[in-house]
């Protein structure tokens, strides 16, 4: 499990919120009905002893004492005043578990944990988060594996069997992404041929795989750098954060080519590419340009890397975005 830490110190602050919500809400309804029905509040001030008589009752073993019957008339005693308890909400026409915390996961009690194991809600809370800090939540509605059809390449037999085969292996790589997963792919082609809808398939794959994905498009990515550096001309204080750029288990850097080219940005891309090959972290990068328009346009230390450690796969055919509007007239 890659979560970001972000995230994680979010959900988890979320989690305590939420625990201490729902024993504040229970505390509420008990003050609610001590003002209302006589003896209430009595019994709860006894029941609210039960720990200290079985830790007195404990202690005083070595005097010599019967610990094991003394423990079950406490236990018996417990159970009367529950009894008793039950009756009297009943009775003034409360359900019995009025005062009872009322839990959102009863299986961990909104801890998030389970004999010391992350509980499921909070792995899907976590899910969540990382749907929203990936960049691609709102894109994530509509573009999935599911809704990407091969019919808009069906142009020619060949292209079609191409992008086929590029299909499988993107979704086959996403739905067994692992720790040990390290591999790269450059997703080249002209526009509107599908390669941020399959970028986007990928990350939701990947994060419900419970793994930290990051999108970001390589304008921004260099104005981070930027700030980071030089300063934010907006916003002075704002910390320029480039760490999720290295820790990421799979960054998706989109539209590489359309940032300015200077050697500042061509340094930033080839410190990421460089960095995360290094740390063996999987990263997609997609780009308009063609194979010698990279070459014309980064250093030969990028270009050879990105054609040695990365897969190349082409995106072919008619823009889908045309595609689609001619389909609707
Ligand atoms: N195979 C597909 N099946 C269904 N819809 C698709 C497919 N490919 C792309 N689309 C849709 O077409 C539109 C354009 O696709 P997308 O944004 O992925 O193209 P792109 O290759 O990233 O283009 P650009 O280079 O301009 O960024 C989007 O709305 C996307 O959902
Ligand atoms: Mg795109
Ligand atoms: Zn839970």
């Amino acid at each position: 499990m890659g979560f970001n830490k972000k995230d994680l110190i979010k959900v988890k602050e979320e989690f305590s919120e939420k625990y201490k919500k729902a024993q504040d809400a229970s505390d509420a309804r008990c003050r609610e009905l001590w003002g209302k029905i006589d003896g209430l509040r009595m019994i709860d001030n006894e029941l609210s002893l039960t720990g200290i008589r079985i830790m007195e009752a404990v202690m005083s073993k070595e005097k010599g004492s019967d610990t094991a019957s003394k423990l079950e008339e406490i236990k018996n005693q417990n159970q009367t005043l529950l009894r008793e308890r039950a009756a009297l909400l009943r009775a003034y026409g409360y359900p019995e578990d009025y005062t009872d915390v009322h839990y959102e996961c009863d299986k961990c009690c909104d801890s998030g944990y389970v004999d010391m194991k992350m509980c499921d809600c909070m792995k899907r809370a976590l899910v969540l988060a990382g749907y929203e800090s990936s960049g691609l939540s709102s894109l994530m509605k509509t573009q999935s594996f599911e809704n990407f059809s091969l019919d808009y390449y069906r142009q020619s037999q060949k292209q079609y069997d191409g992008m086929k085969k590029a299909y499988e292996k993107i979704k086959n790589f996403a739905e067994n992404f692992s720790s040990d997963t390290y591999e790269n792919f450059l997703f080249f082609g002209r526009t509107g041929l599908g390669k941020t809808h399959l970028s986007t398939a990928v990350a939701k794959t990947v994060i419900d795989r419970y793994f930290d994905v990051l999108y970001v498009t390589a304008n921004e990515m260099i104005s981070v750098f930027e700030q980071k550096k030089f300063g934010s001309k907006i916003n002075p204080n704002e910390e320029a954060d480039t760490s999720r750029y290295y820790s990421a288990d799979l960054l998706i850097i989109d539209d590489l080519g359309t940032e300015m080219s200077t050697p500042f940005s061509i340094s930033c891309v080839y410190e990421i590419i460089n960095a995360r090959m290094i740390a063996r972290k999987s990263t997609i990068i997609s780009t308009n340009l063609g194979i010698d328009e990279i070459e014309k346009r980064y250093w030969e230390r990028i270009t050879s890397r990105l054609l040695g450690e990365y897969q190349p796969i082409l995106f072919v055919g008619a823009d889908i975005r045309g595609q689609k509007l001619s389909a609707k007239k």
